[in-house]
């Protein structure tokens, strides 16, 4: 599997995102997932599946270190020592001694991030995670967190896909040296239906949802599709036999459009993406 290397870290350029996933059916894919391929296992406090996630890696046969598994911690937990609770009850639920990449899954405003991030470096030196790194960030949070870190942040999780132009916070995490992992990459599987993303998909033998994950991964993206099918599986790694022309870069790039956002978290003084 190709990967985006970043500040240290190699990031598999395709996931399996499990939002939503639950019980044995997460187990059953999580274990599929790895048997067909899949290097990078994306799960999160939030989603409640972490043991399951664990289960399924234990199942696949497939050893720990070839695999990149990120979970992340959230936002009602970013005090100190809720931080640090968190990411051990991660660790017991997934029962791994560490885990790949840690992420702060949201911004949250009410905790000074000075002290949050001061605690995410403190989980990576004590050996809790091999990488650290942040989710949904803006360009202002992003260099903030970059001035107060002891440790490098090797990724931003951002909500990318064709509908939504993500270029200023692309470029401040490429300034930084931080790779770029797109979550819900198929717009929440909207762009299977897009008439530009299947006819370029037809010129090329591929399906909307491949041309998605080959556009990012062109811009040197990781994308972490979720799938509850098997097929669906197969078809979102099927990606690197084939290549988009920049002029097809550029068309899908221009579906970008106000009010492409889909994902957005309504904690308290949310950011202001605009
Ligand atoms: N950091 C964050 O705040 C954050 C936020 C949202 C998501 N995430 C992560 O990103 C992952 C992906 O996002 P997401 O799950 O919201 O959405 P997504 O991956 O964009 O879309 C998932 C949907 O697309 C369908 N699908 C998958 N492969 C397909 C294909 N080849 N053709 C057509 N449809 C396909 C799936 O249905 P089937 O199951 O029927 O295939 C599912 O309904 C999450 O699971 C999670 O791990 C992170």
């Amino acid at each position: 599997m190709q990967a985006v290397e970043a500040n240290g870290a190699r990031i598999p350029l395709i996931g399996l995102g499990t939002w939503e996933l639950r019980g044995r059916a997460c187990a059953r894919i999580v274990e599929q997932a790895l048997r067909l391929g899949y290097r990078h296992i994306d799960t999160a406090e939030m989603y409640d599946n972490e043991r399951e996630v664990g289960e399924g890696l234990r199942a696949s046969g497939i050893k720990r270190d070839d695999v990149f598994v990120v979970t992340k911690v959230w936002p009602s937990h970013f005090a100190p020592r809720e931080l640090e609770r968190a990411a051990k009850n991660s660790l017991v639920k997934l029962r791994l001694t560490d885990v790949d990449l840690l992420l702060l899954h949201w911004p949250n405003p009410e905790i000074p991030l000075a002290e949050t991030i001061g605690a995410l470096c403190r989980i990576k030196a004590a050996g809790l995670a091999r990488n650290i790194g942040v989710s949904n960030f803006t360009v202002a949070l992003i260099e903030e967190a970059i001035r107060v870190a002891t440790e490098p942040l090797v990724c931003n999780q951002i909500e990318m896909h064709p509908f939504l132009d993500q270029s200023k916070v692309i470029a401040a995490c490429r300034t930084h040296h931080m790779a770029i992992v797109a979550h819900t990459p198929l717009a929440g599987g909207r762009a299977k239906n897009d008439p530009v993303l299947i006819r370029i998909g037809k010129a090329h033998g591929r399906t909307a949802a491949q041309v998605c994950f080959r556009w990012l991964m062109q811009q040197g993206v990781a994308a972490i599709p979720r799938s509850s099918r098997i097929e669906r599986l197969e078809e979102n790694i099927a990606i690197f036999d084939f290549e988009l022309a920049g002029d097809e870069m550029a068309e899908i790039a221009k579906l970008a459009r106000t009010g492409g956002r889909l994902v957005d978290y309504a904690y308290s003084g949310a950011p202001n993406w605009d």
